[in-house]
């Protein structure tokens, strides 16, 4: 797979061994930077990681700052993406299962090498299930994209699936 990696200055240190453990497994690594310790911002990242993902040049991305806040805030503004910011590996198979996640983040300074690892290993294994449930969630996150100053005042945008839930539709 072709694998967009981002990052910011705080750790780069841990990218590079994701980069490695990626080339390990056979993947290709478009590394989009930061290169090295010095101060830069998390969004030009998030956003480049987005980018490649969006217009189809890399096939997933992963992004991590010292929290994985930010920059997976940063790359989700870009429509197209569906990033997850994740710290264990359930997570990261129910992202790509259930809502066929384009980018993993992570916190590098939150997180350990290995636990990384695994994430990575898990989400990159995982196939997405294209159910018909799975697809009327991924369209209604997708549509949340029309920014519409009547949702917020509209008591009924959500009625189809409470009535689902009164029928016992939904099943954890
Ligand atoms: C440093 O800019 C730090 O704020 C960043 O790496 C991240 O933790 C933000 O979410």
């Amino acid at each position: 797979m072709k694998i967009a990696l981002g990052c910011d200055h705080i750790v780069t240190d841990t990218k590079m061994k994701i980069s490695e453990h990626l080339k390990d497994l056979g993947h290709e690594v478009i590394d989009v930077g930061t290169y090295d310790f010095h101060r830069t911002h998390y969004p030009i990242f998030g956003r480049l990681i987005a980018e490649n993902v969006v217009s189809g040049k890399a096939d997933l991305g992963i992004a991590l700052c010292g929290t994985g806040v930010g920059i997976s805030a940063s790359a989700d503004k870009v429509p197209g993406t569906r990033v997850v910011l994740v710290g264990d590996v359930l997570t990261a198979r129910y992202a790509k299962k259930e809502l066929n996640a384009n980018i993993i983040a992570f916190g590098g300074r939150i997180l350990g090498q290995n636990l990384i690892h695994n994430i990575v290993d898990v989400f990159l294994e995982t196939e997405y299930e294209p159910t018909e449930a799975n697809k009327q969630l991924i369209e209604k996150i997708d549509n949340s994209i029309e920014v519409s100053p009547e949702i917020a005042e509209n008591d009924h945008i959500f009625d189809e699936e409470n009535a689902k839930w009164a029928r016992g539709e939904y099943h954890d």
